[in-house]
C-alpha cells in the first residue's frame, strides 16, 4: 500500500496536536484578488470578529491561529496547492473558507487524504459536501434558494427565462429554478449559460429581451458581477420592456446595493440572509460589525456564512477541550445547531453535513435613505438542500 507524504505528515500532525495542542491552526483559503476578490475580506473579517467576541470561552490556554491564503478567484489548481501547503507545512488542524465551487472541489480530496476537517463558508454547489466526509458547510446551496424561488415565481409569472454563470452553482440555480417553476405550471421560454468571467452582457440581455418572458431569473457569483448584471439589465431596457428580474440573493448582495442604485429597487430575491433583517441576533451582529469595522460597513451573506463557520469551529474546540481529533470534530459538526444565528435558526444535517436553514423572500427597498434587502416572507423553514433530498428518492 502506498502511503503518501501528505498522509504521513497528517498523522504526525495529529499525534503532535493531541499531545500538546494549545494553538489550533486554521488554514483559511479565500479570494482576496481576481474575480470578486472583494468577497474574501468579508469572510476573513467575519471569522476574526467571531473569534474576538468568543475567544474568552475557549478552554484555558487554547488559542486559535488563522493562516490566510489568497486563491486569486476561481482557480482550482492554486486552491489545491495552497491547501496542500497548509496541511503539509503549516500542519493546520482545520481548513476553512473558499468563495468558489471549483476551489472547494479541488481541496476536497486533500481534506479526505489528510483527514483535515474542512468548513466551507461560501461555495454553494450542492454536490461539494459529497466529495469528502471531512467537509461540513455553513453557507448555503443554490438549490436552497432557487428551488423555493421557482415555486414562488410559478404563482406570479406565466413565462420565464434563466441566465446563469456557466459553472457549478449556476447550473444548480438553473436546474432548481426550472424544476420548481415548471412543476408549478410556469413555462420556460429559454435558458442561457454565460461565461463566468467577462461575458458579453449586452448580447445575452438582448436575447432575453427578444424572448419577452414575464420574468428573468439570474444567478451570477455575488460581488461586482451582480452590479454588472443590474447595469446591463437596465441599459438594455429589460425593465422598461416589463421583464421582472428575480434570482437568488447573490444578485442583490448587500454590499453592492449602493453601487447598483435605483435599478435594483423592486428586485425580488430568495435568500437566507439580509443585513437588513430585524431579528435581534442580526441586529447584534450588524452592530458588532459596525463597531469593529466602521459605521459605514455592513456585513453580507458571505460574512454570515463565515461567522457561523467560525462559530461551529469555536464550539468544536470547546467540546473537544482543544484536542482536535478529526473524526471527533466531524462527529461534533454533524450534530451542531444554532437556534440564534443572524440568519435565524440553523443546523447541520447529520446525514449530509450540509446546512439546514430558512429561506426568505426579499425586496430591494429604500430604508432611511439606503438600499436594503427587506425580508417580506419566510418561504421555506428548516430547509435541507433540496437536491440531496431528491437524490435520496431516486
Ligand atoms: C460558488 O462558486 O459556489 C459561488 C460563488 C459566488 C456566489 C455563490 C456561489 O455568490
Amino acid at each position: 500500500m502506498r502511503i503518501s507524504r501528505i498522509a504521513v505528515v497528517a498523522a504526525l500532525a495529529l499525534a503532535s496536536s493531541l499531545a500538546c495542542a494549545q494553538t489550533i491552526k486554521i488554514g483559511f483559503i479565500t479570494s482576496y484578488s481576481g474575480l470578486n476578490g472583494n468577497l474574501g475580506p468579508y469572510m476573513e473579517r467575519a471569522v476574526r470578529l467571531y473569534i474576538k467576541l468568543h475567544e474568552k470561552d475557549l478552554p484555558s490556554g487554547v488559542k486559535i491561529e488563522l493562516i490566510t491564503r489568497d486563491d486569486t478567484g476561481p482557480n482550482p489548481d492554486k486552491a489545491k496547492q495552497l491547501a496542500q501547503e497548509l496541511v503539509v507545512r503549516e500542519k493546520v488542524n482545520l481548513l476553512a473558507g473558499v468563495v468558489f465551487t471549483p476551489n472547494a472541489m479541488a481541496i476536497a480530496p486533500i481534506a479526505t487524504e489528510a483527514k483535515v476537517p474542512f468548513v466551507i463558508m461560501n461555495a454553494g454547489t450542492a454536490v461539494i459536501t459529497t466529495r469528502s466526509p471531512y467537509i461540513a458547510r455553513t453557507s448555503f446551496t443554490l438549490w436552497q434558494s432557487s428551488y423555493p424561488l421557482g415555486q414562488w415565481a410559478a404563482k406570479k409569472f406565466k413565462t420565464g427565462y434563466t441566465l446563469v454563470s456557466d459553472f457549478g452553482p449556476g447550473h444548480d440555480a438553473e436546474e432548481g429554478f426550472i424544476k420548481a417553476f415548471t412543476e408549478g405550471g410556469g413555462k420556460m421560454l429559454g435558458n442561457v449559460r454565460v461565461p463566468l468571467q467577462n461575458p458579453d452582457w449586452a448580447a445575452y440581455m438582448q436575447r432575453v429581451k427578444d424572448a419577452k418572458p414575464d420574468t428573468l431569473m439570474v444567478f451570477i457569483p455575488a460581488g461586482k458581477t451582480a452590479t454588472a448584471v443590474m447595469k446591463n439589465f437596465s441599459d438594455l431596457g429589460l425593465d422598461k420592456a416589463g421583464i421582472k428580474l428575480i434570482g437568488p440573493g447573490d444578485i442583490t448582495t448587500d454590499e453592492e446595493l449602493p453601487n447598483m442604485g435605483d435599478v435594483a429597487l423592486g428586485v425580488l430575491t430568495v435568500h437566507h440572509y439580509s443585513a437588513a433583517a430585524d431579528r435581534p441576533a442580526n441586529k447584534a451582529f450588524v452592530a458588532a460589525w459596525k463597531k469593529e469595522y466602521g459605521a459605514n460597513e455592513t456585513p453580507n451573506f458571505v460574512a454570515v456564512g463565515a461567522y457561523d463557520g467560525a462559530a461551529i469551529i469555536v464550539d468544536a474546540i470547546k467540546a473537544l477541550k482543544g484536542k482536535m481529533d478529526p473524526d471527533k470534530t466531524m462527529e461534533f459538526f454533524k450534530h451542531w445547531k444554532n437556534p440564534n444565528s443572524p440568519r435565524g435558526p440553523i443546523s447541520i444535517d447529520p446525514e449530509t453535513r450540509d446546512i439546514v436553514q430558512n429561506e426568505y423572500l426579499r425586496e430591494v427597498k429604500k430604508v432611511g435613505g439606503a438600499f436594503a434587502n427587506v425580508e417580506i416572507e419566510t418561504v421555506a423553514t428548516a430547509l435541507k438542500d433540496p437536491w440531496k433530498e431528491m437524490q435520496k428518492k431516486k
